[in-house]
């Protein structure tokens, strides 16, 4: 088969297009026929060399959606459509830069749908994010407003959605003021321009302090955005595009406001059920769930998708359609 390895950490010329042997088969694990996967984030993380738990080579990629070939327990027919993520792939093991790839079968899910591939493609591990951050993390049902910090990821359009079908108003940040008009379009109330230091215009808005934040740019904002919060309310750490994994002097006392919660979301597959994933991909084909995807690239152009994500041009959840 082919598929992209990664021998050592760089740009996304270190993602070689190679033949190599299709997986061998595994007692529990599914063997599934590639045929879309969407781009992640920490895929880039790995691919520059920044996730210290992913050793070289490694054919990368977290999430795929394609056919079954062969499955341990008989429990799914071969043909039958299915999403595959996390647990560990293109991580611990090969994952989805792949024509075949093999999964442990508790991170595939078995979905009935008619979706094209590369729209299905775009759904599972964002799915998954956005679904976990904002009731795992959130407790968005009890909450009226959201701050989106970094909404022109995919990750913020699809939380905007998702928010907004819940009946929250929603603020929306970028760096970028040239794309206020999208963030409003997709749902947010306010856009608010991000300087890396917003507390104050967000509560010119809400002069208590918004309600919820999602915080997808990470620690080089945090310390902001729990200014911003209100008393009872919740800042949810899902992201790092800001490229920063810690805070180097960090003071709970003084850094967290009486009252404002910090929590984390980071996520696996065992996170979201079969029905729950379900229910948004039939809200996806029936219209009642719009989402915004990026670009679609064919899988002998994976550079180029990689380029798009190093430059922050994407716009939307890149997918790569392996046919
Ligand atoms: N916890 C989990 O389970 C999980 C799962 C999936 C993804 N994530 C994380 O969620 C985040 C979003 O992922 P994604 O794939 O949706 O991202 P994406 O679509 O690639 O995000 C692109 C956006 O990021 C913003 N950005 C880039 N560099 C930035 C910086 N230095 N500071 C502030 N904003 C910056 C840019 O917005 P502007 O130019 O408009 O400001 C750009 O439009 C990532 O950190 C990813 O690792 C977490």
């Amino acid at each position: 088969m082919r598929a992209y390895v990664i021998t050592e950490p760089g740009g996304p010329d270190k993602l070689e297009l190679k033949e190599v042997d299709q997986p061998s088969r595994r007692k529990g694990w599914v063997l599934i026929r590639n045929r879309a996967f969407g781009l992640n984030r920490s895929e880039w993380f790995t691919r520059r060399g920044d996730s210290p738990s992913v050793s070289f080579p490694r054919i990368l990629g977290i999430e795929c959606v394609g056919e079954v070939v062969e499955a341990p327990n008989g429990d799914l027919d071969s043909g039958q459509t299915v999403a595959a993520m996390m647990g560990g792939m293109g991580r611990q093991f090969d994952g989805s830069y792949a024509e075949y790839v093999l999964v442990p079968r508790e991170n595939v899910f078995p979905l009935q749908t008619e979706l094209e591939w590369g729209v299905l493609a775009a759904l599972p591990e964002m799915l998954q994010t956005v679904n976990g951050s904002l009731y795992t993390g959130l407790e968005i049902d009890r909450a009226e407003s959201l701050l989106v910090r970094g909404a022109t990821s995919s990750i913020g359009f699809t939380s905007m959605a998702l928010a907004k079908a819940a009946g929250l108003e929603i603020t929306a940040t970028t760096r970028n003021p040239n794309k206020s008009e999208e963030l409003l379009k997709a749902g947010a109330s306010y856009v608010v321009v991000d300087d890396g230091s917003i507390a104050d215009k967000v509560r010119a808005i809400y002069p208590d302090g918004i309600d919820r934040v999602l915080e997808l740019v990470g620690t080089t904002t945090l310390l902001d955005s729990l200014k911003a919060t209100r008393r009872g309310g919740i800042v949810c750490m899902t992201g790092i595009l800001g490229g920063q994994w810690t805070l180097s002097d960090f003071h709970p006392m003084g850094d967290v406001p009486t009252g404002v919660k910090l929590t984390s979301y980071s996520g696996e597959a065992s996170d979201i059920s079969l029905e729950q994933l379900q229910r948004y991909v039939a809200m996806v084909e029936s219209g009642d769930l719009k989402l915004k995807t990026g670009p679609r690239f064919q899988f002998d152009r994976l550079h180029e998708a990689h380029v798009l994500m190093d430059e922050n041009r994407a716009n939307g959840k890149i997918v790569i359609e392996v046919g």
